[in-house]
C-alpha cells in the first residue's frame, strides 16, 4: 500500500481541504454515520432502537466501552456516578468569582479544566477500570457544574446533588430545587431529557470532537481536552445553534413577519442571514435525530397539554424549506437542532443553558475519542499544515522609520 503521508513529506505536496469537508482525521470505531441515507449508528446500533430502548447512561457505557453494558456493569456505573457527583468546596467558590452575567458555557469550559486540579489518578487512565471512575467523576461533575452554573447565573443558591437520585433525575433536581420547595420530576420529564442526551452522545468529527482529539493528540488529559470541545461547541454553527433556532423562531413569532419573507432573507446572501437549525455538512437527506426529536416534542407537548407556538412556525418552516428550491437544490434539511430546543423549553430548561445540555450529551462521545487516542499506541500529534500566503521577504525596520 501507498504510504500517503510519506509520500507527501519527501515530495512537500500538501493538501488544502478548507473546513475539512473530504479529510479523513482518524479511524475510529465508535459511530458510524451515512449522510446521504440518514443513518446514525453507535458502536453499529441504530440511533432508532436506542431512542425506543434505551438510556443515556447505557448509551454512555456503549459509546465509551464499544459494548453494551450488562447489569453489573450498569449498576456499578450509575453507583460511580452518584458517588463522584459532589464537587470539591474549592470548586464551589469558584462560582462566586463569576459575574451573575456570565455564560454558563464559560462557565463550564473553565470549572471542567479546573477539576483537573482536583483529579488525582489524571494521568493514570490505563485500564477499564481506571477509565470507568474517571469517565463517571468526568460525566458526574460536568452535571453537577452545569446545575451550579445555572444557579449562580439566577442568584439562588447551589443544590447539592442527592445520591438516591438517577443520572438525569439527579440533574433536573440541582437545577430546579429551590430550598424549602422540593421538586420530584416528571417522569415525561426526565424521558424526553434521557432522549434528548441520547441523541447527542456521539456524532464521529465535528467540530468539538475533532478539537477534543486535537487537543489529547498532545497527550493533554481528559479533562482538558473535553473543556476545549465545550469551547468549540459554544459556536452558533455548532452547538450553539440549538439557542439560535428558538432565538430565529421568536424572532418570527414576535415581529409577525410571514414565514415566507423569512426565508427570502435567508436566500439572498447579503443578509448573512442562515436558517438556523438547517443544513449538516455530513446528512444530505435528513438528519434521523431530527426526526426523532420531532415526534417526542410532539408527544410530549401533547402529554403536557402544551400548546407552543414555536412549534406551529417550526412545523412552517420545515414545510416552506422542504418545498423551496433553494434548499432542495442544497439539501439541507433541519437538523439535530431544530427540535431539540422546543423540547427543552417543554422541560423548562433556560435559552443560555441549550447549548450546556448538549455538552452533557456529548461528553460519552468526547470521552471515547479521547480514549481512541490514548490507547493508540500509534497516535501521532495532530498537525496539519499550512499554505502561507503572507510576503515572505521582509525585514526589520527602525521603529523611527516606520
Ligand atoms: N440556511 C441557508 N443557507 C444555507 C444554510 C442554512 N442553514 N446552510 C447552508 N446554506 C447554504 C450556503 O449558503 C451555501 O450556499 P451556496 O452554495 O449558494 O454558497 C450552501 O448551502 C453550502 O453551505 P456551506 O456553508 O458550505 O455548508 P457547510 O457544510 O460548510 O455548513 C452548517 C454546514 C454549518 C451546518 C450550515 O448548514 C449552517 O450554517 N447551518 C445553520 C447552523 C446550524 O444549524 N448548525 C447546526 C449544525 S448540526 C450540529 O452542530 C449539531
Amino acid at each position: 500500500a501507498v504510504d500517503i503521508s510519506k509520500l507527501r513529506a519527501e515530495s512537500g505536496y500538501i493538501t488544502l481541504d478548507e473546513g475539512y469537508g473530504n479529510t479523513g482525521s482518524c479511524r475510529s470505531a465508535i459511530t458510524y454515520i451515512d449522510g446521504d441515507q440518514g443513518i446514525l449508528r453507535y458502536r453499529g446500533i441504530p440511533i432508532e432502537e436506542l431512542a425506543e430502548k434505551s438510556s443515556f447512561i447505557e448509551v454512555a457505557w456503549l459509546v465509551i466501552f464499544g459494548t453494551l453494558p450488562s447489569k453489573a456493569d450498569r449498576d456499578r456505573f450509575s453507583d460511580l456516578l452518584s458517588e463522584h457527583s459532589a464537587l470539591p468546596t474549592g470548586m464551589l467558590k469558584h462560582f462566586e468569582g463569576f459575574p451573575p452575567s456570565a455564560h454558563p458555557m464559560a462557565i463550564l469550559s473553565a470549572m471542567i479544566n479546573a477539576q483537573s486540579a482536583y483529579e488525582p489518578g489524571l494521568m493514570q487512565i490505563d485500564d477499564d477500570a481506571s477509565l470507568e471512575v474517571a469517565a463517571a467523576r468526568l460525566m458526574s461533575k460536568v452535571r453537577t457544574i452545569a446545575a451550579a452554573s445555572y444557579k449562580s447565573s439566577v442568584g439562588q443558591p447551589i443544590m447539592h446533588p442527592r445520591y438516591d437520585m438517577r443520572y438525569v433525575e439527579n440533574f433536573l433536581h440541582m437545577m430546579f430545587t429551590v430550598p424549602n420547595r422540593p421538586y420530584e420530576p416528571a417522569p415525561e420529564v426526565a424521558k424526553a431529557l434521557n432522549l434528548f442526551l441520547l441523541l447527542h452522545a456521539d456524532h464521529e468529527q465535528n467540530c468539538s470532537t475533532s478539537t477534543v482529539r486535537m487537543v489529547a493528540s498532545s497527550q493533554a488529559n481528559m479533562f482538558a481536552s473535553c473543556a476545549a470541545g465545550v469551547c468549540a461547541l459554544w459556536g452558533p454553527l455548532h452547538g450553539g445553534a440549538n439557542v439560535a433556532v428558538i432565538e430565529m423562531l421568536e424572532f418570527i413569532k414576535e415581529s409577525g413577519m410571514p414565514v415566507s419573507e423569512y426565508m427570502e432573507k435567508v436566500k439572498d446572501k447579503d443578509s448573512r442571514l442562515r436558517l438556523m437549525g438547517f443544513g449538516h455538512r455530513v446528512y444530505k437527506n435528513f438528519d434521523p435525530r431530527s426526526k426523532i426529536l420531532k415526534k417526542a416534542a410532539d408527544d410530549m407537548l401533547e402529554q403536557m397539554d402544551v400548546d407552543d407556538p414555536l412549534l406551529h412556525i417550526a412545523l412552517e418552516v420545515e414545510a416552506a424549506a422542504l418545498a423551496d428550491d433553494y434548499f432542495v437544490e442544497r439539501k439541507l434539511y433541519p437538523n439535530v437542532d431544530f427540535y431539540s430546543g422546543i423540547i427543552l423549553r417543554a422541560i423548562g430548561i433556560p435559552v443560555d443553558m441549550f447549548t450546556v445540555m448538549f455538552a452533557m450529551g456529548r461528553m460519552p462521545g468526547w470521552i471515547a475519542n479521547w480514549k481512541e487516542i490514548h490507547d493508540d499506541p500509534k497516535s501521532r500529534i495532530y498537525r496539519p499544515r499550512q499554505i502561507y500566503t503572507g510576503p515572505v521577504d521582509q525585514h526589520w525596520v527602525p521603529r523611527d522609520e516606520r
